[in-house]
């Protein structure tokens, strides 16, 4: 049986289209136009892309968007300042500091700085520890998106054993955290795997859903998984003749799936549709809070 292709593309256009329609009403509710800070540092066109993407998605969902556009030689206490003026400014509810940042820049330091009522990538200690105590403040975008994939499809997750492909704080940690927890779309038996983890196979083999986000081309191939598996593939990687790739071999693992998601068109749309969704609440809590 040919595996469904997971369209998230056509998923995110939609949750994007109902925040629409939820910012409209707390516009004409409050006065207020829930807004988005991004801050970019340097010039990596990567970047430059995804946070064009971000604003321009809030932009269509009557969100306002501003970006700060740093020099690559900006300082670390330059960049803090910004953040602490970002953080105290009343008319900004939701705060992106897009990563990587240049290396002479401390990434935790900055990110920790951020406040958490503005945290909408879900990154601060204290967000991430809500989230790992089953209260989320915020849904930390890319495996909230993952997880709306596998709920929009469908997806029996209830009891079911989900591998997690990477250990990373953005995507692998999350990911598992929020699979594990209580609720919809949840209640999974998770296991993390990484780059230390042995005779990784047998346990990929054992996977019934499958969440590849250790950020190597085409890693995970059709002999790593069973018949049936279901398959969100995080990666973007770019091969040396420029094509998207993620990290999943996709003909030889689509044989043997059951569903799986494409790269590009997968997990990528859904995280800026997330995001979205975490600036409508930061600004409903700071809106509350007053
Ligand atoms: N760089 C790659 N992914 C992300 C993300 O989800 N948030 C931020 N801030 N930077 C990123």
């Amino acid at each position: 049986m040919a595996a469904e292709i997971i369209d998230g593309k056509a998923i995110a256009a939609r949750l994007r289209a109902r925040i629409g329609e939820e910012t409209a009403a707390f516009v004409r509710e409050t006065g207020i136009t829930p807004h988005l800070a991004a801050v970019l540092v340097g010039d990596d066109p990567a970047s430059a892309v995804y946070v064009r993407n971000k604003q321009r998605a809030c932009e269509q969902a009557g969100l306002k968007s501003t970006l700060h556009r740093l020099d690559a030689t900006t300082s670390q206490s330059e960049l803090l300042s910004l953040v602490d003026r970002l953080n105290a400014d009343p008319d900004v509810h939701g705060i992106l500091v897009q990563l990587p940042l240049p290396e002479h820049i401390d990434e935790t330091t900055v990110l920790d700085a951020v406040t958490p009522l503005k945290d909408v990538d879900c990154f601060h200690p204290e967000n991430v520890g809500l989230l790992s105590q089953g209260r989320p403040r915020f849904q930390p975008c890319t495996p909230a998106g993952c997880q709306y994939l596998l709920a929009e499809t469908g997806v029996q997750t209830e009891g079911s054993h989900v591998v997690v492909l990477g250990r990373s704080e953005i995507v692998g940690k999350p990911m598992a955290l929020l699979m594990v927890q209580k609720g919809k779309a949840a209640n999974a038996t998770v296991t993390i795997c990484h780059s230390r983890t042995r005779n990784l196979q047998a346990i990929t083999r054992q996977a019934d859903i499958l969440i590849a986000a250790l950020g190597r081309p085409e890693f995970v191939t059709g002999e790593m998984v069973k018949e049936g598996v279901v398959v969100i593939d995080v990666g973007i990687n770019r091969t040396e003749e420029g094509k998207l790739v993620g990290d999943v071999e996709f003909t030889s693992v689509a044989a043997k799936a059951s569903a799986i998601t494409p790269v590009p068109g997968g997990v990528g749309p859904m995280t800026i549709a997330m995001l979205l969704q975490n600036t409508l609440a930061a600004a409903r809590l700071q809106t509350s809070a007053q």
